[in-house]
């Protein structure tokens, strides 16, 4: 059956990353290895040019119709005098709260042939294998009360609220769990509850959910640490879960050890295992129109859309493959180049990618 994917480029790198991805669908299905119908919609300040709003209402209900949503990155210098509502974020956070998409998958892992691109000692990153589950729609993303207010005295107040109900730790902890199965049997936990009482309640509740897994060994951690050994010794980790703020951050952290932002997809799933697949890195407005960016974040997350929304696990796995074939070659983008490399833009990676997918 013909599967619907929804393709939003969005801003900055957004397109040049995104029609790398389109050229790699058009060629799995010229292989005959998947069927796909793409249609292509606004997010992000290309919306707000458009339309006015970072999220047109056309846009979600495309998104809802479709089997899973490809989008590139949003946002830029261009749009940041907006109003917080208006600004390009607020089209993908509008889609990851319109959807549902509440599990947030951000799998980092050091391809062998990028040891020497990583910022840490090869021996600390090789092997890298980590899973980061971080949950999506909720916390100080999405709390109430949130604004800036004024105090009597003339002066402003910044709030936002960090904000978490037992059964949205409940579902993002099993979701966690149910892939350290598939994987290690480690969870890590991450949290600050010696210091914030919704992430107090978030351990009691890993914790909870994490005696239905008694094949799974659990841990907890406070994110300060966390965030200190994942560039210590990150290979003691698994799978790691944690909410909307920490995830984003320890992510970012996380793609390093990979050799690049570049490298990092990512996939956000709701319920009914609809999901909306991007790479971990912004816009990158620095080196927009310049045809450097690295397409293999997204390349590889046209690869989680295969296996995890489109059931076409063969095919995510001639990505795969492609993508480790063109790192063995020696082709690198800017941010992963390394003496003795070829220097590549991201079109001509894109082309390597496709012409290293096995038939
Ligand atoms: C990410 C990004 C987004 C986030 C921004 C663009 C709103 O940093 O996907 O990690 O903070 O979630
Ligand atoms: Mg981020």
């Amino acid at each position: 059956m013909t599967k619907k994917v929804l393709v939003l480029p969005g801003d900055g790198i957004g397109p040049e990353i995104v029609g790398e991805a389109v050229k790699l669908l058009k060629a799995l299905q010229a292989q005959g290895a998947i069927a796909v119908e793409l249609e292509y919609g606004l997010v992000g300040g290309a919306a707000y040019d458009a339309f006015g709003d970072p999220l047109p209402a056309q846009t979600l209900e495309a998104a809802r119709a479709a089997d899973a949503v490809l989008l590139g990155a949003v946002g830029g210098p261009k749009w940041e005098p907006l109003h917080i509502s208006k600004r390009p974020e607020k089209g993908l956070l509008g889609l990851r709260a319109g959807l549902g998409l509440f599990a947030n998958l951000r799998p980092a892992i050091l391809y062998p042939q990028l040891a020497g691109a990583s910022s840490l000692k090869p021996e600390v990153v090789s092997g890298l294998d980590i899973m980061i589950v971080r949950e999506l729609t909720g916390d100080i993303y999405f709390g109430q009360p949130r604004g800036v207010e004024t105090l009597p005295s003339g002066e402003r107040r910044g709030i936002n609220t960090m904000v978490y109900t037992e059964s949205e730790i409940e579902r993002i902890c099993r979701v966690a769990f149910d892939l350290a199965r598939k994987r290690d049997r480690r969870v890590c936990s991450v949290d600050k509850a010696n210091v914030l009482e919704c992430t107090e309640l978030w351990r009691e509740v890993a914790t909870r959910v994490g005696a239905d897994y008694p094949d799974v060994a659990l841990s907890h951690m406070y994110v300060d640490n966390a965030a200190m050994q994942l560039v210590r010794a990150p290979k003691q980790f698994d799978v790691m879960v944690t909410g909307n703020l920490f995830g984003d951050i320890l992510s970012d952290c996380a793609s390093m050890l990979t050799g690049s932002i570049g490298m990092l997809p990512s996939a956000s799933l709701n319920a009914a295992g609809q999901g909306m697949y991007e790479p971990i890195h912004g816009s990158a407005p620095d080196i927009a129109g310049q045809g450097v960016a690295n397409p293999l974040a997204t390349l590889l997350s046209v690869a989680m859309m295969l296996r995890y929304s489109l059931g076409a696990p063969e095919a995510a796995q001639r990505i795969e493959a492609a993508v480790a074939t063109v790192l063995d070659q020696g082709l690198r983008t800017p941010d992963i180049l390394s003496a003795g490399m070829r220097r590549i833009g991201t079109v001509e990676m894109g082309d390597a990618v496709v012409a290293a997918l096995p038939v």
